[in-house]
């Protein structure tokens, strides 16, 4: 049987491909990690320590107990063995808590699990949980706001590795600095912020005999696998971790929280699935957070423009026990040329929970403290800020002093200046105005890392003609899904419809964390190689099936396309179907593995990879009444080339909305008294609506980086968000007069 050839499908690579799960997600198909009941079950709520510093005095669990339906009150005495944790190599066995939960009786932040209500309904657990009596001792918490770096030593151990203090040095930069005719100096402000993805974190653990199954909201099931197995002290093997569908994550859910080991002990110890889903108000103590930083950054300029100095020394917030590194210079030895330079950084240990990476960590505080001080030097220059920095465009890393695999930053000023219209720009505060208001027109530059991390992956190829393709990686909503199948589609000639996707799974091969924006870059080279093994694989079965019209032939005379199997010298005419020749010779399938290396971390790279852009921002601003509004803004992202620009759009356009946020709203707050997030609510806690969100128009320059991969695509989740704050301050500024140098800008920093 064979079926009618039909016209040659377009490459559904670069083509705007709507999401292949969004049909299962708008019919409220698509289950979440609490979606999942199982036969049995009990429900987990923590008990949240109300105390930010101090120690646990007595627990008095009596009344919780005796409630119907309670099973237990877990605490440390009788939640049973958990092991720490500990780094691998390869970047496994990550984690931003390390501390087991109950491990001893300290509380060192507000929030602090330190017991465990289970029963048979979540009301029954939240009432037990709620039940539980609580005696402290208690310290006063720190949660100082001004930030001065702690005595560490010169070389610090990591949540991410080892990182030197001295972080980047080049020339002289003080003696610059000192002797330069035009300078900056100024201290930039960005708040704790808090990951809110509408999807809470969640657990369900089930054990098997020695046997643990996970359903986690993960960013990363393969190093969550990993992190879990040690904790309770498991070979991999008989860990298995399933994430189908994640509700976002902003980073939140990269790495394992305490709760997750909670609902596992939980669940061992009454030999039943427990299921264990955080309140909104835990999201704000116990599962990460951007920490606040203070950046001081100073510039040295030539009259007419040029950087002669650069000075990046930030200090970030950190929680008494972990040592998440908050990035703040990673864009600073690069961004500029610039022969003098010094990075450095310190840490102020807070009672807070532990810091995690949050949307384009580091690069993101960062760029809104070096570019807001590149727009300031322009004012103070009388340069526009474009101009600026097109004068100081580099032609190569001179931190790394190695060349770039592909940077055009330049036509992204160039292209997004001349959508916005920015040479209309008058450079006179509060000098432009329409229908009665006064605009601000800001923008700013940015970059961001791009890398591969390792990848495995396999390709199907099924009788039915339908193709497979399967990677323990995940979905947080930002279209990995759909990229998985364009790639197989690209290469099996399959319709994107009939290509069946697998991936949240660590039965799967391992996978990239979806972490970094570098899970599209880092599939391509496994997901091609397998598919080139699966086809290897189809030809030999063509050429050594009976009667198959292949069969005097060699795999190498035979070619594949569009999902059919000729001779080379014959042309595509006489092709046969896959499934035809998998049906003929009683085949269900054939598979193809493949591999990607990574490269995050190379020790020794031969070129600067990255990805960058820029943003040009409009507010109005109506002083009467200090209503300002974000008007318009325009983004040109040069980040290889685009595989899905319906996708890539989207991601940027969710960026810059979570820009607005940054720059106007977001903040998390500590109470000084006892060292609580206050505002820890979706009330409270301030995050942009549809009606914050103007009109954005986003552009990609589609230049593919190969260094990267073979179809030269990098990433594109987090770029977006990064110098967009410092363009909106910029505009601020313009239409203000005001330079607010913390964030959020309030209404009362523009009441001058
Ligand atoms: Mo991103 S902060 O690496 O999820």
């Amino acid at each position: 049987m064979s079926t009618t050839p039909e016209a040659p499908m377009l490459s559904p690579i670069g083509r705007s491909t709507p999401r292949v799960d969004g049909p299962l997600k708008v019919s409220g198909v698509a289950q979440y990690t609490s979606d999942f009941h199982f036969s049995g079950q009990l429900y987990a709520v923590p008990v949240e320590a109300t105390i930010a510093n101090g120690r646990v005095v007595k627990l008095d669990t009596t009344a919780a107990e005796r409630m119907p339906g309670v099973r237990a009150i877990f605490n440390r005495e009788n939640i049973g063995k958990i092991f720490r944790s500990v780094q691998e190599p390869e970047f496994g066995g990550i984690c931003e808590e390390r501390r087991p939960p109950f491990e001893d009786d300290v509380v060192r932040y507000y929030g602090q699990y330190i017991a465990l209500a289970v029963a048979e309904t979540f009301e029954t657990a939240k009432a037990a949980a709620d039940a539980v009596r609580v005696t402290y001792e208690v310290d006063k918490p720190n949660v100082e706001t001004k930030l001065e770096a702690d005595d560490d030593s010169e070389v610090i151990l990591t949540t991410f590795g080892e990182q030197h203090r001295l972080q980047s040095q080049r020339g002289d930069a003080d003696a610059a600095f000192a002797s330069a005719p035009v300078k900056i100096d100024q201290t930039y402000v960005t708040p704790a912020e808090t990951h809110n993805p509408i999807e809470l974190h969640a657990t369900t653990a089930i054990w098997d005999d020695l046997r643990l199954t996970l359903y986690d909201s993960s960013q990363g099931v393969v190093n969550f696998r990993t992190i879990l197995a040690q904790m309770f002290g498991l070979p991999k093997e008989n860990v298995r971790v399933i994430t189908k569908f994640v509700g976002s994550g902003f980073g939140g859910k990269l790495f394992p929280w305490t709760h997750c080991a909670l609902a596992a002990a939980a669940a061992r110890q009454l030999g039943k699935p427990v299921k264990l889903v955080l309140s909104r108000k835990m999201m704000f103590q116990t599962v990460g957070h951007r920490p606040r930083t203070q950046q001081r950054v100073r510039l040295g300029a030539t009259p007419d423009g040029k950087l002669v100095s650069l000075q990046h020394d930030y200090v970030y917030h950190r929680s008494i026990l972990d040592a998440h590194h908050e990035d703040c210079g990673e864009t600073t030895p690069f961004q500029y040329s610039v022969p003098n330079l010094r990075v450095t950084f310190g840490r102020a240990k807070r009672n807070v929970g532990a810091a995690a990476d949050m949307r384009g960590p580091g690069a993101v505080p960062g760029l809104y403290a070096t570019e807001s001080a590149m727009n300031e030097l322009a004012d103070e220059l009388k340069i526009d800020p474009v101009r600026l920095r097109v004068i100081n465009e580099p032609k190569i890393d001179e931190g790394l002093g190695l060349p770039f695999s592909s940077r055009h930053l330049l036509e992204c000023f160039e292209l997004g200046a001349e959508k916005f219209g920015w040479s209309k720009r008058v450079s006179e505060v509060g000098s432009m105005k329409r229908d009665g208001l006064i605009l601000g027109w800001g923008m700013a530059g940015c970059s961001w890392l791009a890398a591969r991390f390792a990848a495995e992956a396999i390709v199907q190829l099924r009788d039915d003609g339908t193709a497979g393709v399967a990677c323990a990686t995940q979905d947080i909503g930002t279209g990995t899904y759909t990229i998985l199948a364009q790639l197989a589609s690209e290469k099996t000639g399959v319709p994107l419809d009939k290509v069946e996707v697998a991936l949240g799974d660590t039965s799967l091969p391992e996978g990239p964390l979806s972490g970094g924006s570098f899970v599209t870059g880092s599939v391509v080279p496994a997901v091609f190689e397998a598919a080139d093994n699966a086809i290897a694989s189809l030809l030999t079965v063509a050429t050594t099936t009976p009667e198959s019209p292949f069969e005097k032939r060699k795999p190498d005379d035979l070619k594949f396309e569009g999902g059919r199997v000729f001779v080379k010298d014959d042309g595509p005419a006489g092709g046969v179907p896959f499934a035809d020749l998998l049906r003929r010779a009683n085949l269900r399938l054939v598979t193809g593995s493949g591999k990607s290396e990574s490269t995050f971390g190379n020790p020794e790279p031969k070129f600067s990879t990255h990805s960058f852009g820029c943003h040009f921002v409009e507010v109005t601003w109506q002083s009467e009444i200090a209503q300002l509004r974000i008007s318009r803004v325009v983004t040109v992202i040069d980040a290889g080339r685009i595989l899905n620009p319906l996708a890539g759009r989207n991601q940027i356009e969710g960026a810059i909305v979570m820009g607005i946020g940054m720059a106007l709203f977001e903040h998390t707050s500590y109470d000084a008294q006892n060292g609580a997030p206050i505002n820890s609510n979706l009330a409270d806690y301030v995050v942009v609506v549809n009606a914050d969100v103007p009109p954005i128009d986003v552009h990609f320059l589609d230049f593919p980086d190969r260094e990267i991969n073979e179809l030269g695509a990098r990433g594109i989740g987090e770029i977006g968000l990064a110098g967009i704050a410092a363009a909106i301050t910029a505009a601020v500024h313009h239409a203000t007069g005001v330079r607010v140098r913390e964030l959020p800008v309030k209404i009362e920093d523009l009441l001058a």
